[in-house]
């Protein structure tokens, strides 16, 4: 099986794990944010919680999704800080295309979701 045959999906508001996408382009800067668990929340517990969050655009007609960022999340409880699996990036860009995350829940793996903007 292929790595990319392992990656889930679904509708975020019923599936906790899909990363939700807000993309919005204003002039040439395209803000991103990305969370995990808006309408469902996911457990954030040392035993199980988000790892890290990638975020990618393809330009239209672009030859593939370039990676705009990684973000890891890693306070699982120490002194009771708890990392919320939630992101912002800008990107400069004047191009449409689609928003891509990934997503990696150390209890049930790979979920993505994308965003035509
Ligand atoms: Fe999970």
């Amino acid at each position: 099986m292929k790595l990319t045959e392992t990656v889930q999906s679904g509708d975020w508001k019923s599936e906790k794990h899909v990363p939700v996408i807000h993309a919005e382009q204003n002039g040439d800067v395209l803000n991103i944010k990305v969370l995990v668990g808006e309408e469902v929340e996911h457990p954030n517990t040392l035993e199980h919680h988000i790892e890290w969050i990638k975020v990618f655009f393809q330009a239209e007609g672009g030859k593939f999704p370039v990676e705009v960022g990684s973000y890891r999340f890693c306070a699982h409880g120490e002194e009771e800080i708890f990392s919320k699996p939630e992101v912002s990036a800008v990107v400069k860009t004047q191009a449409k295309g689609t928003v891509y995350a990934l997503s990696y829940c150390n209890l049930h793996g790979l979920w993505e979701n994308s965003q035509e903007i």
